[in-house]
């Protein structure tokens, strides 16, 4: 068992709450194994990927143990920025500023270690993340697409020998794991369960279609506007509904026409960028900013646009609830918030983007927001927005309209 401080970790700027914690069982069982299998193979750190490590738990920890040039994918720009804080505040990088907390490493940039150098290389997931990687570390990612396209890009960019270990709560995890993972892997072998956690361990990589499996594309004709409006939606494994267009997502696309003609309209947490195509496609003249904290999403916004001809107009962007945008800098806002943090139900992650709406609003702008009409969130959004009125109601969905006071 290591001996690195798991429990200074935090989770910021991610939601932090006394029930939420910035590492788990996981994590640990993931460290262990792979100093062992490091040690026991003779592996360097920059034969060694890790992927899916939430807040750099398991980054941190192989670097603690003196593991240099590890490559790193989190999908999460808050667990790519949590990475970098912990990193900073435990003394384990050297930030550019000084200050031991700024650091934000880019992808592909080296996070460096004040002694020893080169420590860590953030990735997205992708050949350079994988070229040579002899040991794959994972956190179990929830959805089955989102493994499909790990356990593909493993097996065809990653070394020959390369061994794979996906880990993950006992309670969270499936047979049509294993499945997927045996579709990319010769042999996987779940191990027993230690401390409600599980590995499974994935090694000969199998061969691998000529073209990657993702992103999938789906087209479909909205017949909700004056002219019926042909969007194609594209899609990697851990893109929310997929390349499907949502049950929430149409009920807003449902009165999208009566959505004011704006300057600046954000699509705030945008997936596929459904909510963006659709506006850019039926306004042409529109400036359209779609952005959202997940690596897959922003790389199948980016595919949707291109898809459909309108990445020139379309601007997509990976950061934490629009946090790079200047203040007032939209007129209307489009949302079609999380309403689940983790597998624990929680609005928190909701509440999160109300406030930066309500940030990035300019006085007299609108927020368009859908939600599952159990959430009752009219006070929350007339408390933090401004005036609030219910647009459009389904059997399970709102539809609210709220103007920037
Ligand atoms: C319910 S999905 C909606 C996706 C898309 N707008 C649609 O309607 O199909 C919510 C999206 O919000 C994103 N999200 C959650 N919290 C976020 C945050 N703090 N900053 C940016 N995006 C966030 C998620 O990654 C997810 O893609």
């Amino acid at each position: 068992m290591s001996e690195f401080p798991y429990e200074r970790l935090r989770r910021f700027p991610d939601v932090e709450a006394s029930n939420l914690q910035a590492h788990d069982a996981t994590d640990l069982l993931l460290v262990d194994r792979g100093l062992d299998l490091a040690a026991d193979r003779g592996l360097t750190g920059a034969e060694i990927v890790v992927i899916g490590d939430g807040y750099g738990a398991i980054t941190l920890a192989l670097m603690d143990a003196g593991m240099a040039g590890l490559r790193v994918h989190q999908d999460l720009a808050t667990g790519r920025r949590a990475l970098a804080h912990n990193a900073a505040a435990l003394g384990l990088v050297r930030t550019p500023d000084g200050d031991g907390v700024s650091a934000e490493a880019e992808p592909g940039r080296a996070a460096s270690h004040p002694e020893s150098g080169t420590r860590f290389v953030p990735h997205e997931l992708d050949a350079e993340l994988l070229t040579g990687a002899r040991l794959v570390l994972l956190q179990l990612p929830k959805a089955l697409a989102e493994l499909e396209e790990i356990a593909d890009a493993v097996a065809r960019w990653a070394a020959d020998d390369v061994v794979l270990v996906a880990g993950g709560r006992v309670k969270h995890m499936t047979l049509a794991q294993n499945d997927v993972l045996t579709r990319s892997f010769a042999r996987v072998q779940a191990q027993r369960a230690e401390r409600k956690s599980r590995l499974i361990i994935a090694d000969g990589p199998r061969d691998v279609p000529e073209t990657p499996p993702f992103p999938v594309r789906e087209t479909h004709v909205l017949t909700a506007f004056a002219e019926p409006v042909e969007v194609t939606l594209a899609a990697h494994g851990g893109a929310f509904a997929g390349a499907r267009i949502d049950i929430g997502t149409r009920v807003l696309l449902d009165v999208l026409d009566r959505v004011p003609s704006a300057g600046v309209v954000l699509d705030l947490g945008c997936g596929t960028g459904a909510l963006a195509a659709v506006y850019a496609l039926t306004h042409p003249d529109a400036r359209v900013i779609a952005t959202d904290r997940s690596a897959a999403a922003v790389a199948s916004a980016r595919a949707t646009m291109a898809a459909d001809g309108i990445a020139d107009r379309v601007q997509v962007t990976h950061d934490d609830a629009g946090s790079e945008l200047p203040d007032a800098s939209a007129d209307v806002v489009l949302l079609n918030p999380p309403f689940h943090l983790g597998t624990s139900v929680h609005t928190a992650a909701a509440t999160r983007l109300f406030e930066a709406a309500a940030r990035l609003l300019a006085p007299g702008g609108e927020l368009w927001t859908v939600y599952n009409s159990a959430l009752a969130y009219k006070g929350e959004l007339t408390r933090l927005i401004g005036p609030t009125e219910q647009v459009h109601r389904t059997a399970k969905f709102t539809v609210t309209r709220s103007i920037r006071a």
